[in-house]
């Protein structure tokens, strides 16, 4: 069997690669080499009996050679991070999905499972509850709450608390161009897929950590971000006031559910989060962090706020669970690993320029007025 991995140099797609090779499979890797992500150029972790192609998800030529002789496309490849061409997101994660079925459909390409990574951002601000009006889909904060530094979402019927709900399948509320890209992609693949009896199954994934996350790019986050600045003994800022909650799950098990969508017949045609099903805040993050690497810097909390940022984003796991798969390594292991590759990769590099700035250049980053 062969399996083509899209975006195979990246964090994730690397992981597959070294799967499917272990498991066997014949691995094709396309992938276009982001500078971005690969400053660089090609990464050394690929395996070697891997077949790697450059080129872009986006080129017709390029990804119908690709195609050729393969049996499963894991498509991991996508446009990220927090930049202003929003059509290009559309371009990459939307479009390019349906080239991918408009070539194995129109050349009969005997492709037997596409498996897409889309992501738990399509659930925007999510899914919350009012103990007198029920559960409800909020818009993304307005700009003028947030300058206020008001920063939970409130009932919009009587402005009363709110508690926020497990991000379950059946939901989306995209409102970002990365957001509505993973929404319309994993839709173009499900439905495509299903039209044209193709099996394909969409993940959904909440943050992903763990070896090899890029220390480049802006949308490896938080945890790049604050290791970065404790090994420098900079204050953490943590952006609101550190109460935001996020999922983050281990690269090694979002491998693992991959796995398991592509055996299991029963996954086909469906959407999986793929997540920790556990809520962390960013400020008990920072603190993790700090009991690592000890700084005397601290942390700072510091009242920006990212615009479109969600304030509670928990997937529920459930769905994964019943199909037979739960995740098997938590925040101690996100965190020793991420470090022990930094270390084996000679620390991290000194000329990173501070993604605050570059986003508070770009208007993305903010600051509330009290
Ligand atoms: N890492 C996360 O926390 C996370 C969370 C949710 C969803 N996802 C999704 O998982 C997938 C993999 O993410 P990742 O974290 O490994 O990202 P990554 O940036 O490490 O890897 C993406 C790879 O895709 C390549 N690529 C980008 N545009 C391309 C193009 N036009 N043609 C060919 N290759 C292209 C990049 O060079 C890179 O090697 C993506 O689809 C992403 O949207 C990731």
């Amino acid at each position: 069997m062969r399996v083509l991995i899209t975006g195979g140099a990246g964090f994730i797609g690397g992981h597959l690669a070294d799967r499917f090779v272990r498991e066997g499979f014949r691995v094709r890797i396309l992938d276009s080499l982001e500078p971005r992500v690969h400053p660089h150029g090609r990464p050394n972790y690929l395996p070697a009996r891997a077949e790697f192609v450059q080129g872009d998800v986006t080129d017709r030529s390029v990804l119908l050679c690709a195609l050729q002789g393969v049996d499963i496309v894991s498509h991991q490849a996508a446009y990220q991070d927090y930049m202003p061409d929003f059509s290009r997101f559309l371009q990459v994660n939307a479009v390019a999905t349906a080239l991918l079925f408009e070539l194995i459909i129109g050349q009969r390409l005997p492709v037997k499972k596409v498996i897409v990574a889309s992501s738990q951002a399509v659930y925007g601000e999510g899914q919350y509850c009012c103990l007198d009006h029920g559960d409800f889909q909020p818009l993304p904060r307005s700009p003028g709450q947030l300058q206020r530094g008001n920063w939970e979402v409130s009932c919009p019927l009587c402005q009363g608390p709110v508690q926020a709900l497990a991000l379950e399948e059946r939901w989306h509320n995209p409102y970002n161009q990365y957001a509505v890209s993973k929404l319309a992609q994993e839709r173009t693949a499900l439905g495509l897929g299903w039209l044209h009896g193709i099996p394909t199954v969409a993940l959904r994934y909440s943050i992903t950590q763990g070896r090899r996350q890029s220390l480049y790019n802006r949308y490896s986050g938080v945890c790049r971000i604050f290791c970065t600045r404790a090994l420098q003994h900079l204050p953490l800022m943590l952006y609101e006031d550190g109460h935001q909650t996020r999922d983050f799950v281990h690269v090694d098990d979002v491998v693992e559910a991959n796995m398991l969508v592509l055996e299991k017949e029963e996954a086909n045609g469906q959407v999986f989060n793929v997540g920790s099903g556990c809520a962390t805040t960013i400020l008990e993050y920072a603190r993790r962090v700090l009991g690592r690497i000890p700084s005397l810097a601290g942390i700072d909390i510091s009242s920006q706020y990212r615009r479109g940022d969600n304030r509670h984003s928990v997937s529920s796991i459930d769905k994964l669970k019943r199909l037979g798969w739960k995740p098997k390594r938590g925040m101690d292991e996100i965190l020793g690993d991420f470090l022990e590759w930094v270390e084996s990769s000679g620390g991290i590099p000194a000329s990173l320029p501070d993604p605050a700035d570059e986003m508070r250049a770009a208007g993305v980053l903010l600051s509330a007025t009290n």
